[in-house]
């Protein structure tokens, strides 16, 4: 396992800051008794700084790693080689440019709509760290792959538990529905 050098701190730091935006609403459905601690309220208030973190972190990540590998922007070659890296710094920057109270007024329900997009970055940045690190892990490497498919399972028992719920309530409207008219209190 090779040390990590400055571009991959870096690009550590911004996958860090990423899974700490996306963990307070994860925490507070996957693991309700959290709710009763402060964490879930701390992580909130700061979500949105925690985000632009992540943003810059990213920008010097991807900025040392083009110096270092002179990419060649005229050539498709090389977004096809870095899609994920790429995919996921566009959907780092549409975000921190609208993280602000401005953009959450102007844009009102959209702007739930476009933040959504964070959900894609968790898939695009395991096939990033599993496809640019294969061969060559560094001590970061497991830590990162670990941290960034564990919020990734977190996420997708919040998306069941959420959908139990629907359900759940469904079936309750339903079935007041089906009561014979004089049983409704
Ligand atoms: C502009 C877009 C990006 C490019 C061109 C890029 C490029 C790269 C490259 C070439 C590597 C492999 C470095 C090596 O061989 O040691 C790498 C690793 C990595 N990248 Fe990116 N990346 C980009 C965006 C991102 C973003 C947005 C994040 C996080 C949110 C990120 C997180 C990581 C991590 C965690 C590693 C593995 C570091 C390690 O295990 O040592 N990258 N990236």
């Amino acid at each position: 396992m090779d040390t990590a050098p400055l571009d991959n701190i870096l690009g550590f730091l911004a996958l860090i800051s990423y899974i700490v935006t996306l963990s307070p609403t994860i925490l507070r459905i996957v693991f309700p008794e959290v709710r009763q601690t402060s964490i879930p309220k701390i992580l909130l208030k700061y979500r949105r700084h925690i985000g632009i973190f992540a943003f810059f972190f990213a920008l010097a990540h991807g900025f040392f790693l083009v110096q270092k590998r002179n990419f060649d922007f005229f050539d498709f070659k090389t977004y096809w080689i870095y899609c994920q890296g790429v995919a996921t710094f566009t959907i780092f920057t549409i975000l921190a440019i609208t993280s602000n109270d401005w953009s959450v007024k102007r844009l009102k329900k959209n702007w739930k709509k476009l933040h959504q997009l964070t959900y894609w970055a968790m898939f695009l940045l395991i096939w990033h760290i599993w496809d640019k690190m294969s061969g060559h892990w560094t001590y970061l490497t497991p830590i990162g792959i670990v941290a960034i498919s564990g919020i990734t399972v977190l996420f997708l028992v919040r998306l069941w538990i959420e959908h139990q719920n629907k359900q759940q309530k469904m079936n309750g409207k339903t079935s007041e529905l089906k009561l014979p008219a004089n049983s409704i209190k």
